[in-house]
């Protein structure tokens, strides 16, 4: 699948969608979260690693930009780092961070507000967009590499329109 669109009427909508994410993810993805504040990335974030075996609590990382879980993804421990770069400087500073480092064939990268590291930050296998729609939310997703519509084609999700 190269691409689609659902409304989540709340916020079990929300989860229903990270914990079919966490199912279809795999080693090597990038995935980049678009949307305004409180539009729900760090909610679906959130989902996705609780439903990957994270027991803990998920916030964004609003101070430290990234926060490393190591979750279980087809029975084996896969790190996922989750980003939130809203208080990036510049680029530079996500390059003087070291943050390239955590990408790779072996790890997983979920990053809030992309367009603040735009031009250092590794493509991605898969854009989504959230915005808030009435009281529940939008969301679009879209897969720019093989990776990223293999992990589509493997998103088990009905919503429920
Ligand atoms: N589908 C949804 N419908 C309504 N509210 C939602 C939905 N998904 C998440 N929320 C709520 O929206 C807010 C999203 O906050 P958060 O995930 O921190 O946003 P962001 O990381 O995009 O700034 C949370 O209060 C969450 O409970
Ligand atoms: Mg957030």
């Amino acid at each position: 699948m190269q691409h689609f669109q659902t409304h989540l009427h709340d916020e079990a909508g929300t989860a229903a969608l990270g914990r079919a994410f966490a199912q279809a993810l795999a080693p090597g993805l990038t995935i980049y979260l678009h949307g305004d504040l409180g539009a729900g990335k760090t909610a679906l974030t959130r989902a996705m690693l609780q439903a990957a075996g994270h027991a803990g609590h998920v916030k964004s990382p609003t101070y430290t930009l990234a926060e490393p879980y190591t979750v279980q993804i087809g029975g084996r421990p896969v790190e996922v780092i989750h980003f939130d770069l809203y208080r990036l400087a510049s680029p530079e500073e996500f390059l003087d961070a070291g943050f390239r480092e955590y990408f790779g064939a072996d790890t997983i990268c979920i990053i809030e507000w992309p367009e603040k590291a735009e031009g250092v930050l590794p493509a991605p296998d898969i854009n989504m967009h959230l915005g808030i729609s009435g009281n529940g939310r939008d969301i679009k997703c879209e897969a720019l590499s093989v990776q990223g519509t293999q992990c589509l084609d493997r998103l088990k999700f009905a919503p429920n329109l």
